[in-house]
């Protein structure tokens, strides 16, 4: 009974949003949790500036960075009641919404970004943007960040070295899997709450790109980074459905066009951006990089990759496949 009416209420609000403003512009609400200087960020507002030239007076854009309105535990839940109307949560966080875009947290799955790309572009890919409907979610687009790192106070170079820590993750079942996978305990946690949580030693360690572990001042809180590259963290753009759905054809249509420039954009910096954050890390003379050779890094796989047989009913053999050969692609050319 109270979700049916929690479900109605929600229906009002988000066609309300997108109606009846007739007199003024239709307001998008994008929350995100991360920094400006960051893909994700930079591609918010780059949204933003575009749909402010192409659709003056009819859209306005209002972006709200750093979990400033909504930390990453409530943004769904305010995208589905129409208090935001558009997010770009990590495809770590939709696990409750569809167990298929697990697919992307599979540890050394996709070895690079171009991996992903043709993955994302294949009907699979495409596919899992729709993949939410019945909740009331649609997928705009992917934006990439870029590949996870692990920090801790201590320099991990074999996966023995994480046993007895405990890190902070994202809300997914595979990370919790692939951190157990090799002894260490874990914690999920918001975004905005990890600088605090490993400051205070409430975590030990952290996975996370580049660019997310600088614009956090990881340094402050972190002694060592493994450049272990083991797994992807992307984003999917969503919006609340049934807003997408009520808003007049020429404007989505525009703004489908403004996502996709957009989306090239973000998508063609993410890696210069995570390098670049990258070197600024080393130069904070806070931190110590840890490289791995070929058989350390090999090591860190042989660890990491049981976790894909207990996940695979879940994703689904055909999304599995499909990622396996975009990344397989990858290494015939090389
Ligand atoms: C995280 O929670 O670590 C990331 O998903 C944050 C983000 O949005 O990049």
């Amino acid at each position: 009974m109270r979700s049916l009416a929690a479900a109605a209420l929600a229906a009002f609000l988000t066609l309300y949003s997108a109606t009846a403003r007739a007199d003024g512009p239709v307001i998008i609400k994008f929350s995100h949790v991360v920094a400006e200087n960051t893909p994700k960020g930079q591609g918010a507002r780059l949204f933003q500036l575009l749909v402010a030239e192409r659709l003056k007076g009819r859209v306005k854009v209002e972006v709200y960075p750093n979990s400033d309105l909504h930390g990453d535990s409530r943004e769904m839940e305010a995208l589905m009641m129409g208090e935001v109307q558009m997010l770009a949560p990590s495809l770590s966080k939709f696990a409750p919404y569809t167990p298929k875009l697990q697919v992307f947290d599979l540890p050394f799955l996709f070895p690079d970004q171009a991996a992903l790309d043709r993955f994302q572009a294949s009907p699979e890919g495409r596919g899992l943007l729709e993949s939410m409907r019945d909740r009331g979610i649609l997928g705009l687009a992917y934006w990439h960040n870029g590949m996870k790192q692990l920090s801790a106070n201590r320099p991990l170079r074999r996966p023995e070295d994480v046993r007895g820590l405990k890190f902070r993750i994202q809300p997914s079942p595979v990370l919790e899997a692939q951190f157990r996978a090799m002894g260490a305990a874990t914690l999920r946690m918001p975004f905005s709450e990890v600088y605090q949580a490993l400051q205070a030693g409430v975590v030990d360690g952290a996975e996370n790109p580049w660019s997310n572990f600088y614009t956090q001042q990881l340094h402050e809180v972190q002694r060592h980074v493994t450049e272990t590259n083991h797994g992807v963290l992307d984003y999917m753009v969503v919006v609340n459905t049934r807003f997408w759905d009520g808003l007049p054809a020429d404007v989505r249509a525009e703004m489908t066009a403004i996502m996709a420039e957009v989306t090239q954009k973000v998508n063609a910096s993410a890696q210069a951006l995570n390098q670049a954050h990258r070197n600024q890390l080393v130069a904070s003379g806070g931190i110590a990089i840890t490289t791995l050779a070929p058989e350390e890094m090999a090591a860190w796989r042989e660890a990491m990759r049981p976790v894909w047989k207990r996940f695979e009913p879940d994703v689904g053999s055909s999304v599995l496949r499909a990622a396996q050969e975009a990344s397989q692609q990858e290494s015939r050319t090389h």
